[in-house]
């Protein structure tokens, strides 16, 4: 009983900055962004300290009353909507998480912002720049805070690559090599919405390449020029609607090769076709003074090789365990060496959401916002344009 009354104490003290305004959630889609984000909404109360927002969980909108109140139900949920015009009416809702497809992304996401409310919508912002351009010009007027679901940033050993990298570290960039390779497109009998330019816009590079461009774009800077290859190796699959056999109209894979501003040179690369190769997003960046390098399947290291900072016998790539309590995000967790995962980089990029919402600030430049969606967009117009008429192609954002 005595402990229960100590608890209670603390649990007061912990609060003592008094109570956070509450944010109410209406969350489209409860797949798998869906239950990743809804995962983020339920943590943040119980491990962010200082907690800039109480999330509520108002709603989850999806097609099926059945499933969608089973998975209401299952992430803490207070109702369930069919029609996502219809939850954008409830007042008790100020964030709108878009976790639907690619052709879900737009209409939604805009009428959000013209009713107010805040919008975080994954990646790729739209399936086109044009379409990514109408999202960005909709959250602009509306003066609502916009993020654009890039949740690598929120990684904290790419975080502490950034710090680097600001800090001069690396020196003059020189390189910038990114892959994103993953294997569960080597089977025909996948079907997808993944797999068609009208529900996707394109295909591995929309899906992964635009996770490694905004990569570049966070670490290196703003690309100038492109010049790339696209590939689809099984043209016919599966239509996910049912509708029997459909075209594969976008790409499988993509290869690029890119000029920086700053005058670095890089190379992206992205496929479902890598058998053997889960999830393996990675990155390494040569600069004069050294050289960093990332891999996501094994996401609490980051590779280092900074011979200024080394004793000369001891030189080379070292693996650094991103878990002290000064590196990035690591105030909310573990001591040091008890490391988290994936889903913990939705936690931090949502809760830098609700900061910026909360303390009525930017979400760039740390997180990426809808001109950071936008410019991605444009990017990958011109990879698929480089592609199809075999030149090199200029990057040139127009917002
Ligand atoms: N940040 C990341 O690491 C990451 C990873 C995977 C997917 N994504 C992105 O997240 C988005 C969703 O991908 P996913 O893998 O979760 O897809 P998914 O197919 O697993 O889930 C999509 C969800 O949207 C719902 N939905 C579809 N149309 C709808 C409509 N009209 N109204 C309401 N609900 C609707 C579906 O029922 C489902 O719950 C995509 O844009 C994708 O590119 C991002």
């Amino acid at each position: 009983m005595s402990e229960q009354v100590g608890f209670l104490t603390m649990g007061a003290t912990a609060e003592a900055a008094g109570p956070v305004p509450t944010i109410g959630i209406g969350m489209l889609g409860y797949a798998f962004m869906g239950k990743a984000h809804s995962n983020a909404f339920r943590t943040i109360p119980y491990m962010i300290r200082p907690l800039a927002a109480m999330p509520r969980m108002v709603a989850l909108c999806g097609r099926n009353r059945e499933a969608v109140t089973a998975a209401a139900t299952r992430f803490g949920y207070e109702k369930v909507y069919l029609d996502w015009r219809e939850m954008l009416k409830d007042d008790s809702i100020q964030l709108f998480d878009n976790g639907g497809p690619n052709n879900v992304h737009a209409e939604p996401t805009i009428a959000a912002a013209e009713a107010g409310k805040h919008v975080l919508c994954e990646k790729p912002l739209g399936r086109t720049a044009k379409e990514s351009k109408q999202m960005l010009d909709a959250v602009r007027k509306a003066g609502v805070k916009h993020m654009c679901a890039f949740n690598y940033r929120f990684v904290p050993a790419v975080r502490q690559a950034k710090a680097l990298l600001e800090r001069g570290a690396l020196g003059r960039i020189y390189h910038f090599r990114a892959r994103y390779l993953q294997e569960w497109g080597n089977s025909p009998d996948v079907a997808q919405w993944r797999y068609h330019a009208d529900t996707a816009g394109s295909g591995a590079l929309g899906d992964l390449g635009a996770h490694i461009i905004d990569m570049a774009r966070f670490l290196i800077g703003e690309p100038t020029e492109v010049s790339a290859l696209t590939a689809t190796f099984i043209t016919e699959r599966d239509d996910p609607g049912g509708a029997g056999r459909k075209h594969v109209d976008v790409d499988d894979a993509f290869e690029a090769i890119v000029r920086f501003a700053n005058g670095a040179v890089g190379t992206l690369e992205a496929t479902r076709f890598a058998p053997g190769r889960k999830n393996h997003n990675c990155f390494e960046i040569n600069g004069e003074l050294g050289s960093i390098s990332f891999d996501l399947e094994d996401m609490n290291h980051l590779e280092v090789h900074l011979p200024g900072l080394d004793d000369k016998d001891v030189q080379g790539f070292r693996k650094v365990l991103v878990s002290e309590s000064i590196h990035p995000f690591w105030q909310h967790w573990w001591p040091q060496g008890h490391i988290i995962g994936w889903e913990h980089t939705f936690i931090h990029e949502v809760n830098h959401l609700l900061e910026a919402i909360v303390g009525n600030h930017d979400v760039a430049p740390y997180g990426a916002d809808f001109v950071d969606g936008y410019r991605n967009a444009v990017i990958c117009d011109a990879i698929i344009e480089s592609a199809r008429e075999g030149r090199r192609v200029a990057i040139r954002y127009e917002d």
